[in-house]
């Protein structure tokens, strides 16, 4: 009996890497598919290496740019893999909410192959974002969700969902307590290449926000107005968007902004250490400054978010897209820096171990 592993893109790689590491290490056979909806090398490869990640058995070349498209041929080729190993999978282990995850799944179920969904239960209640749609639909065809909080956990018994629950932690806060000490031994370097003592480390890429060039635009005028300097490790969706919309020349000319290309994971884990403050819409991140190693106030640049967590114990900060609301909103966070919990409500780093637990019993009867 094997286990089927999938993996889309940046955050999938990186927090199933302490699930497919603990697979490892008990010695259980598993098949590694990535879909390469993420394909540039520092969006994808760059952390199967960093992290240690056996190469995927399987990956794919994704012809389409939709999202129908990208997620019709993903099941086609997810077929494929199954059809062609012979194995019989037991199970297949997918993590949060993608489009890569949302065709596993569905092919999953259509093949009567048991569905472990690692985040579950995350809810925005927000339905602009196309992760919402696909966060609901995985839960709903999953066997097992491995929900990272009670309050995930409810959120699921809420909606009545089949399959058997569990709380598990997030597996990111594993990432950073294995990560972070090799990171800061191997990629200290990048802090010398920053150009300012005290910064910002900001991000976005939720299309919600950069495929609107209205929206877009808030963004470019936030960075501008900023009152502390800028280190913006750009996501290459906002990077079209914002040459598309004629906005990069503006945003790479601004003297207290460092533009730099997406990171690896050591180089990122080491700004966030070391940045004063967090401005971002990912999701990711408003869990990583959680954990106690690295312990920052974020600034969530959207109206809405699926780790209300974060913002209950003081790290996070729901501040919309409003330049004057989000510029204030700073400017009272650099002045009054908060004293934050020195526990992530996210878990304690021991989510892999645990899944694996598990899926361990899972495939055994
Ligand atoms: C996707 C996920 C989002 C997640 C994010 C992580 C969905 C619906 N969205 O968003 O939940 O937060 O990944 O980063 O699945 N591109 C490149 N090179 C790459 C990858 C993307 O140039 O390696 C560009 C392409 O122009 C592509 C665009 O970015 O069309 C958007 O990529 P896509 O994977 O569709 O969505 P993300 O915005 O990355
Ligand atoms: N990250 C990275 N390099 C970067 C930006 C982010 O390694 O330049 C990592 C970050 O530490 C986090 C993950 O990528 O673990 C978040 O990815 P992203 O924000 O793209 O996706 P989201 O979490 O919003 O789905």
């Amino acid at each position: 009996m094997t286990i089927l592993v999938v993996v889309g893109t940046r955050p999938e790689i990186i927090k199933m890497a302490p699930v497919i590491l603990e697979l490892e290490k008990n010695g259980l056979e598993f098949v590694f598919v990535h879909t390469r909806q993420h394909y540039d090398y520092e969006m994808s490869r760059v952390f199967i290496e960093e992290l240690g990640l056996p190469k995927p058995h399987y990956s794919f070349e994704l012809k389409g740019e939709s999202p129908p498209q990208q997620i019709g041929e993903m099941m086609i080729n997810l077929e494929k893999v199954i059809k062609q190993t012979k194995k019989q999978f037991k199970i297949m282990l997918i993590q949060g909410d993608t489009n890569s995850m949302l065709a596993a799944g569905l092919t999953a179920l259509k093949e009567n192959i048991k569905i472990g969904h690692v985040e579950a239960g995350l809810r925005s209640y927000d339905w602009r974002m196309p992760e919402e749609h696909n966060r609901r639909m995985i839960d709903h065809v999953s066997d097992y969700l491995f929900a990272p909080t009670e309050k995930s956990k409810n959120n699921l018994l809420e909606e009545h969902v089949w399959g058997k629950i569990f709380v598990t932690g997030n597996t990111v806060i594993d990432a950073i307590k294995k990560y972070l000490p090799i990171a800061l031994k191997k990629a200290s370097d990048i802090i010398t290449q920053i150009k300012f003592d005290e910064y910002a480390i900001v991000t976005f890429h939720r299309a919600e926000n950069v495929d609107d060039p209205i929206t877009l635009s808030k963004f470019v005028k936030i960075l501008e107005k900023s009152s502390i300097s800028l280190v913006f490790p750009i996501h290459p969706r906002t990077k079209k968007r914002l040459e598309q919309y004629r906005l990069f020349d503006k945003v790479q000319s601004m003297p207290h902004l460092q533009l730099l290309p997406p990171l690896g994971y050591f180089e990122f884990l080491v700004l966030m250490k070391d940045a004063k403050v967090i401005l971002t819409d990912s999701g990711g991140l408003q869990e990583e400054a959680t954990a106690p190693e690295i312990r920052k106030p974020v600034l969530v640049l959207r109206t809405s978010t699926e780790r209300p967590e974060a913002v209950e114990k003081g790290f996070a900060h729901i501040v919309g897209v409003d330049p004057p609301t989000v510029i204030s909103k700073l400017r009272d966070i650099i002045d009054n820096t908060p004293k934050l919990p020195m526990q992530s409500p996210f878990g304690n780093g021991d989510a892999g171990v645990r899944i694996v637990k598990i899926v361990r019993k899972i495939i055994s009867v």
